[in-house]
């Protein structure tokens, strides 16, 4: 059987770690996991109930609602990755608003929430062969996983691709909203106290500032084939 092992990939948000791993998952036939998609639904979940709202944060009902929310991950053979389901419903469109971005890491710093997903995450990922992204992954989920990346490039940058990601959906969207979001989302992210974002000792740093798509999908995949030729 030819071997499987776990990339881990994580970084700041906006630095192209979805589409990384979504190629390398594609190209390696692995599972792919964007669990930044599940802090999202949680989000989501609890803007419906108007927990979060840009004045209020009820986070003692949250808590008490977790056993019951259900986050599933459905393969769609069109677009070539799996959506978010919240509680049996798609949400992948939801999940990816200003709204959301906006209240998402205040609801990633709960640790209630973080232990519920990172469970989940590490169960996803027993057998191997998977790519998951997001702040924790080398560091929390899967310490031991052979290959970990970290991404970064400058918040400008990050900031222009997610504004033209957005553009290019039809969303109505200010830069300077969209940078100032970015920012926001970097402050928190490194400095809650549970599983700040940090680069994990053994992982590789990649500044994709000025790198295209392909230049990075190459380097990524010698580091790749470099783990599956060792022993
Ligand atoms: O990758 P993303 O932008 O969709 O992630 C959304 C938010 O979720 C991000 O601001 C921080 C949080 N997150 C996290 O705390 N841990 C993860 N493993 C993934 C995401």
């Amino acid at each position: 059987m030819t071997k499987k092992i776990t990339i881990a990939i994580d970084g700041f948000s906006s630095t192209g770690k979805s589409t990384i791993a979504k190629q390398l998952a594609q190209k390696l036939g692995y599972i792919y996991v964007d669990t930044g998609a599940m802090y999202r639904a949680v989000t989501l979940y609890a803007m419906q109930r108007r927990y979060i709202t840009d004045t209020t944060f009820e986070v003692e009902k949250l808590i008490a609602d977790l056993p019951t929310i259900q986050l599933s991950f459905h393969f769609n053979k069109e677009l070539g990755f799996a959506e978010m389901f919240l509680n049996g419903k798609n949400v992948e469109k939801e999940i990816r608003t200003m709204e959301v971005s906006k209240f998402v890491s205040p609801v990633a710093t709960i640790s209630q929430v973080r232990k519920k997903l990172v469970k989940a995450q590490q169960e996803m990922g027993k057998n191997k062969g998977i790519v998951m992204d997001g702040r924790d992954i080398g560091t929390v989920v899967f310490p031991d996983a052979e290959l970990k990346l970290f991404m970064t490039a400058s918040a400008d940058k990050r900031a222009t691709r997610r504004y033209k990601e957005l553009i290019d959906r039809g969303d109505a969207v200010n830069f300077k909203e969209i940078l100032n979001n970015v920012q926001e989302r970097d402050r928190i992210d490194s400095t809650r106290e549970d599983s700040p974002l940090t680069k994990a000792k053994d992982a590789i740093e990649l500044d994709n500032s000025d790198m295209g798509l392909k230049e990075q999908f190459e380097r990524i995949m010698s580091l790749v084939n470099d783990k599956l030729n060792k022993n």
